[in-house]
């Protein structure tokens, strides 16, 4: 073999596991599959994993709320919250029985919410006044008076 095909032959490999490398890097570094809506829960087992197991709203920094909801035939828990004018507010929901939806008034928030999985909405309230929160989910007999009401003052 001569010099010049060596050189050659040790480039492209160098190449391709150079290649691999940065792919196997991006897989680390980003994680694989998809990237939102990953964490899960225990349907069966709500009312006893965090933060589910003490749901509520919570002042968590300047004009900042974190909402820990449960979503279950046919109502919202906590319901009929209330935060300041301004507030941003991040919803982590999940379902305790069927598939429910989130969707709140004159906003752009609109989610499923499925038993098993755990789904984070941030939504900040610029405006005062009643926001209607409607499941859009056909989840039963009850499911057209599933709704509640966040009040911003
Ligand atoms: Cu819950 Cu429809």
């Amino acid at each position: 073999m001569h010099l010049d095909e060596k050189i050659w032959l040790t480039l492209s490999f160098g190449l391709i596991i150079g290649f691999m490398l940065i792919t196997g890097y991006q897989a680390y570094a980003f994680g694989m599959g998809p990237p939102s809506h990953k964490e899960t829960i225990d349907p069966q087992k709500v009312d006893e994993t965090a933060p589910f197991d003490n749901p509520g709203v919570r002042k968590i920094g300047e004009n900042e709320y974190e909402v820990v909801m449960t979503l279950q035939i046919f109502s919202f828990t906590p319901a009929d919250i209330e935060i300041p004018e301004g507030a941003t507010v991040h919803f982590i929901l999940t379902s305790k029985d069927v598939v429910h939806g989130f969707q709140i008034a004159d906003t752009n928030v609109n989610a499923m919410v499925m038993p098993g999985h755990v789904q984070k909405i941030t939504q900040k309230f610029d405006k005062p006044g009643s926001y209607l929160v409607l499941c859009n989910e056909y989840c039963g007999a009850g499911h057209q008076v599933m709704s509640t009401t966040i009040t911003v003052n």
